[in-house]
């Protein structure tokens, strides 16, 4: 077997689409299982930057078939937009192929988004208001509509029909705002059908076929560990599941169909959105992070809270992914700095705590104990080998193999795929 996940470690935009690509040189297929358009992965290569939200990281390479599969929420409008800015760069979309069971994002699924965060106030998520939380809402209460709804024009004009009904009734009476139009949805989303029918089909049966003959499968993670709905920091979370389990459901295959499972971690820790970030750095340092590191959300552009590497993080994510090694990206971005941190646990009530807690009120209590290390000067951004690196560098990447209890395989040292590595 010849298969390979890739994970985000951490609260996800830890560099998952530079990876993906780097690897997607040799993949004969690239698999997207869950999340939507709130993913934001950037590819720089070839000195140009694509922006990626829904279609897979390995569109670059013709070579690799590129699959959307059940467990993504597709908005149509946003995968046609990325399609066409991609195809006028010169991309080909020969080898894109999207799942007849992926649920579709519809329009009151992204106003639903808004106004609910607007009412929650003070609580709010902080989502990408994409619509995808409303959209797996949909999903798991068996009334979503599926690309191979969106494709049958009187199935999709009676589903529409009647979720419109009751979703404008949440909208004007739960929430006083103003109903959705269904003739011109339906207007709309037939057009986008007929756009993308050319482009589903049963994605798991073209899995399970190229797996058996031993093709190279790389499935790409999106979001990260920390935003998952069952294990990360409820409820300021992702409404799907990005550890490696969530492939399995997502993708249409078993757990024996994954082989290595890479994850992704930044060199420090970053986050968007709302919810408790224990190393989080409201001080000069986390500005060098925020300025250095260029840390704005490839989706919404909304500025990243900086903070310290966090190894309790990791070590969840070692466990919850069953990580077999770590790619840390970033490295370049802690250059200048004197002195580096790394979280080893936290304390609470005077009592260490070693495991991410399962509810953010005990997190919020949570104190992290550091480790500390020195810094470097040296522009490392050319760096080839990781004897290349300053002794501060290499001493940082080993205390990280060390407190996540996991293999570093691959180091970033600057946006490029070029700019890596490989260990
Ligand atoms: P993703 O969502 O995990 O794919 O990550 P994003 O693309 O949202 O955010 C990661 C950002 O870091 C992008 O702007 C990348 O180009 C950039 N990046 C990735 N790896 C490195 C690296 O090693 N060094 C630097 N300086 N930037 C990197
Ligand atoms: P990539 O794939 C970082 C965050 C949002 C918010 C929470 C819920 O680029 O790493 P949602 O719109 O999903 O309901 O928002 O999840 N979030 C991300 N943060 N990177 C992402 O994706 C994210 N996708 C969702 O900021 O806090
Ligand atoms: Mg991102």
């Amino acid at each position: 077997m010849n298969t390979i996940a890739l994970i985000g470690a951490q609260w996800g935009d830890e560099g998952k689409g530079k990876v993906i690509d780097i690897l997607a040189s040799t993949a004969d297929y690239v698999v997207r299982a869950t999340g939507g358009s709130n993913a934001g992965h950037t590819v720089v290569s070839g000195g140009k930057t694509y922006k990626l939200h829904l279609i897979p990281s390995g569109i670059l390479y013709p070579s690799a078939v590129n699959i959307i599969g059940n467990g993504v929420v597709v908005d149509p409008k946003v995968v046609l937009e990325e399609m066409s800015e991609l195809e006028a760069q010169g991309v080909s979309m020969k080898n894109l192929s999207i799942d007849l069971r992926a649920h579709v994002v519809m329009p009151y699924h992204k106003e639903l988004d808004e106004l609910a965060e607007a009412a929650k106030g003070d609580n709010a998520i902080g989502t990408t208001k994409r619509g995808i939380g409303p959209c797996y809402a949909d999903k798991s209460d068996r009334i979503g509509i599926r690309m191979i709804d969106l494709i049958q024009p009187e199935v999709f004009a009676r589903k529409l029909k009647e979720n419109l009904k009751f979703k404008n009734d949440i909208i004007t009476k739960v929430y006083g705002g103003k109903p959705l139009d269904y003739a011109a949805i339906l207007d709309e989303y037939n057009g986008y059908a007929k756009k993308l029918q050319p482009f589903t089909c049963d994605t798991g049966v073209m899995l399970y076929d190229a797996i058996k003959s031993g093709k190279r499968v790389i499935f790409e993670g999106a979001q990260g560990t920390l935003l998952d709905l069952d294990s990360g920091t409820y409820p300021f979370v992702t409404s799907s599941h990005p550890i490696t389990g969530g492939f399995c459901a997502g993708a249409g295959v078993g757990p024996t169909a994954i082989k290595e499972c890479l994850g992704i971690a930044k060199s420090y820790t970053t986050r968007v959105g709302a919810g408790p970030f224990p190393t989080e750095l409201n001080d000069g340092v986390g500005k060098h992070l925020l300025e250095v590191g260029k840390e704005f959300g490839t989706t919404t552009g909304r500025a990243r809270r900086c903070g310290w590497l966090d190894a309790v993080i990791l070590r969840l994510a070692v466990r919850l992914n069953g990580l077999t090694s770590l790619a840390v990206n970033k490295l370049d971005t802690l250059t200048g700095l004197k002195k580096l941190k790394i979280a080893t646990k936290y304390m609470r009530d005077g009592k260490e705590v070693t495991h991410f807690p399962a509810d953010i009120s005990l997190l919020e209590g949570c104190t992290p104990v550091y480790e500390e290390f020195d810094g470097w000067t040296e522009d490392i951004s050319g760096c080839k080998k990781f004897e290349d690196l300053p002794k501060a560098a290499q001493d940082y990447i080993k205390a990280i193999e060390r407190l996540a209890e996991c293999r570093v395989s691959m180091i970033g040292v600057g946006p490029d795929r070029e700019q890596r590595i490989d260990r």
